[in-house]
């Protein structure tokens, strides 16, 4: 057997458990197949442990994410909490963890599977060939910058600041030009440096950079334009790199593309191999503990985990495999489901893909 793997397992809120729960059956039938080894811990975090622990995200839970190989989280958040002050927030404690765990780069693959084209808003010869990655930025920018309210000439003001250092940029851009190596070898460079300064900073950073990547063509696009261009001509995007908030907006743009945002997956990566993975779906509260919920996101998550943490690539390859086969044999969820009678439940759907998984 290979040496054994700490998994960190956060459930989470919502629909977080339940979907977190059929990844870890697919981890544990890699270890019958492919002869792995995981050890798994679970840990409160997110709104559950708030009510449980007063806090979302409790230093135990953060040291068991520190001594683990890697990160596999559910969903965090919903209405009980949302109008909770800061502190009390599920999302700061996301913020928090990415930070403590030294995460800047968020990756964040869209990519149209052929048997679900119907599902995408999209007209199907728009998404043709669609595979893209977005890289986003994940430490830094408005959402860590300094915040506060102060008593202005007209009253109450507010203000979030926006910083960026050159080696905060560099080392995502540099990750981003990387990746598009192994890719089609096309990076997007998306910022507003017509208006931003950090953007100018960040364009500045990427045109110097791109020197040691003369392989790799580089076009920078406005962000405004990016998001118009996605709808416009996806396909012709292969690894996008963006600061955090462009980024966060992109990436549900681009998941929307694919049409069905209950299967795709993403890695949080630091400098070493380590990283932590989650579908891009939030704790969809309001199907919750009703077993419906699609697991595939978080199952895909897994096989993003063996690839860029462990190197298991023939496991990876498998998962995908067992995904697109059962999907291919038409079963579906009810959130890509064309016949919604005809859909199944989240354990159906994941003891599906279990069993398909082979060598
Ligand atoms: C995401 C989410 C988070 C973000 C929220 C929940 C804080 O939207 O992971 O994209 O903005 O980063
Ligand atoms: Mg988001």
């Amino acid at each position: 057997m290979a040496d054994v793997k700490k998994i960190a397992v956060i459930g989470g809120d919502g629909i977080g458990p339940e979907v977190v729960a059929e990844a870890i059956k697919v981890m544990k039938k890699t270890e019958e197949v492919f002869g792995y080894g995981f050890e798994f811990e679970h840990g409160l975090f997110g709104g559950i442990a708030i009510d449980e622990k007063g806090t979302p995200l409790p230093e135990e839970t953060l040291q068991m994410c520190k001594k683990s190989d890697a990160v596999l989280l559910g969903a965090v958040g919903g209405p009980k909490w949302d109008s909770n002050p800061k502190e009390l927030r599920p999302e700061t404690g996301l913020l928090g963890i990415r930070k403590a765990l030294g995460l800047f780069s968020n990756i964040r693959p869209a990519n149209v599977f052929d048997c679900l084209k119907e599902a995408s808003t999209l007209k199907p010869e728009v998404l043709e060939g669609t595979d893209l990655i977005v890289v986003r930025e994940l430490t830094g920018g408005i959402y860590f910058g300094e915040k506060f309210r102060r008593e202005g000439e007209n009253g109450q003001e507010a203000v979030d600041t926006c910083v960026y250092n050159v080696n905060e940029i560099e080392r995502i851009v540099r990750q981003a030009f990387e990746i598009a190596r192994t890719r089609s070898k096309r990076l997007a460079s998306v910022d507003k440096a017509n208006v931003l300064e950090t953007s100018r900073l960040w364009r500045e950073t990427v045109i110097r950079i791109a020197a040691d990547y003369p392989d790799v063509e580089l076009e920078h696009v406005l962000v405004d334009n990016c998001a118009m261009q996605l709808l416009r001509r996806p396909a012709s995007f292969d690894v996008i790199v963006t600061e955090n908030m462009f980024g966060d907006i992109l990436s549900d743009e681009a998941a929307m593309l694919t049409g069905s945002i209950g299967m795709l997956s993403s890695a949080s990566l630091g400098e070493g191999a380590f990283g932590l993975y989650e579908p891009v779906h939030g704790s969809a509260p309001d199907i919750a503990g009703q077993g419906i919920a699609n697991p595939i996101a978080t199952i895909l998550s897994v096989a993003l985990m063996f690839r860029l943490t462990f190197g298991y690539h023939d496991a990876a390859e498998a998962i995908e495999r067992a995904v697109k086969e059962v999907l291919d044999a038409g079963h579906r969820t009810g959130d890509i489901a064309v016949d919604k009678s005809k859909a199944i439940g989240t354990v159906a759907m994941g003891e599906l893909i279990v069993n398909a998984i082979r060598k």
